[in-house]
């Protein structure tokens, strides 16, 4: 196994011109070239499918599994009722956001000027409940990552608007995320940016490897895989599959073995900010099913 991955990263070819200091927008020029002339057939919204972009098999049996029963009905169910259930406050939780949080996921995250901070979804919503007097919820999957999924849904088709403002505070921010999806780490000595750019449409260990172009556009996501673990510790429930892009960091982080941030952290909220910006104009399609 070990051999494989290093024969891949020693493929991986310089994409050190992203890496140099430019601005995001020629950053974000630069990455959807590089992809159009890697995968000239694939328009840029077909990218919000992931790997069932890239392979026509994977597509077809991915389509007939969401078409059929997808399994986060439940938790959709679930992340509606939380959504508009009314806190010690007596307020919903759309009283936190413009449009009464319907049809808003695509321009998260955003830079609060006033805050120096980048805001996401998932931030924003723990602050409004603690704000109404109810206790917070775990970050990374569970009750809030149900209703992420619900404010997701209501924002379905709507293109990804990320902003990255001329503050210096908010470009130290993506320059920080950027940092990270280039940078080595791990036993394995990994960047994300290998997996993602670099081998985008090869495998590794038995799976096909996604391009970074679409990547934040369903989330939070069901996964087979974050659905068997929760049943094999007896744990099975209507969130049990499902999980932020944030809990998706944490397996990426660990299949280097690097050692993962925690959901939420400054690190991966950076990341999520620079990951997001180079998703933009591609449609949200949330909640998403995965392997
Ligand atoms: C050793 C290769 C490898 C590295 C390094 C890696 N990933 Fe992944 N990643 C995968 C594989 C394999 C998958 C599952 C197939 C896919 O969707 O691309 C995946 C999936 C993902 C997904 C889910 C895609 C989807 O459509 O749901 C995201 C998001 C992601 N990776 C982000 C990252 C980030 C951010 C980093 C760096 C912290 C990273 N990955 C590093 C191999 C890697």
């Amino acid at each position: 196994m070990k051999k494989i991955i290093i024969a891949i990263a020693a493929m991986s070819i310089a994409i050190g011109s992203f890496a140099a200091f430019a601005s995001p927008k020629s950053d974000l020029n630069a990455m959807r070239a590089y992809f159009k002339k890697k995968f000239p057939k694939i328009k840029l919204d077909q990218y919000k499918d992931g790997i069932y972009a890239l392979d026509k098999d994977r597509r077809e049996a991915w389509k007939d599994w969401m078409d059929f029963a997808p399994p986060f009905t439940d938790a959709l169910d679930m992340g509606k009722k939380l959504f508009n259930k009314k806190m010690k406050s007596g307020k919903t939780i759309g009283s936190c956001f413009k449009r009464r949080g319907i049809g808003i996921r695509q321009n998260f995250p955003y830079f609060d000027k006033n805050k120096g901070r980048v805001i996401t979804l998932e931030a924003a919503i723990n602050d409004c409940i603690k704000k109404n007097g109810d206790k917070p919820l775990k970050f990374g999957k569970g009750k809030l990552a149900a209703i992420s999924a619900y404010m997701a849904s209501t924002s379905k088709g709507k293109k990804i608007n990320i902003k990255i403002s001329n503050d210096p505070r908010s470009l130290a921010i993506y320059e920080r995320g950027k940092r990270h999806f280039y940078s080595k780490r791990g036993q394995l000595n990994f960047a994300c940016a290998d997996c993602h750019i670099s081998n985008a449409g090869m495998m590794v260990r038995g799976n096909l490897l996604g391009a970074v172009l679409g990547q934040t556009s369903h989330w939070p996501t069901w996964r087979r895989k974050w659905a068997a673990k929760a049943a094999a510790k007896g744990k099975s429930g209507p969130t049990s599959g499902l999980g932020t892009l944030h809990r998706r960091y944490t397996g990426c982080n660990k299949q280097v073995r690097a050692k993962p941030f925690k959901p939420q952290s400054d690190e991966y909220t950076a990341l999520e900010y620079f990951h997001a910006y180079m998703s933009t104009g591609i449609s949200v399609n949330g909640p998403g099913l995965r392997q």
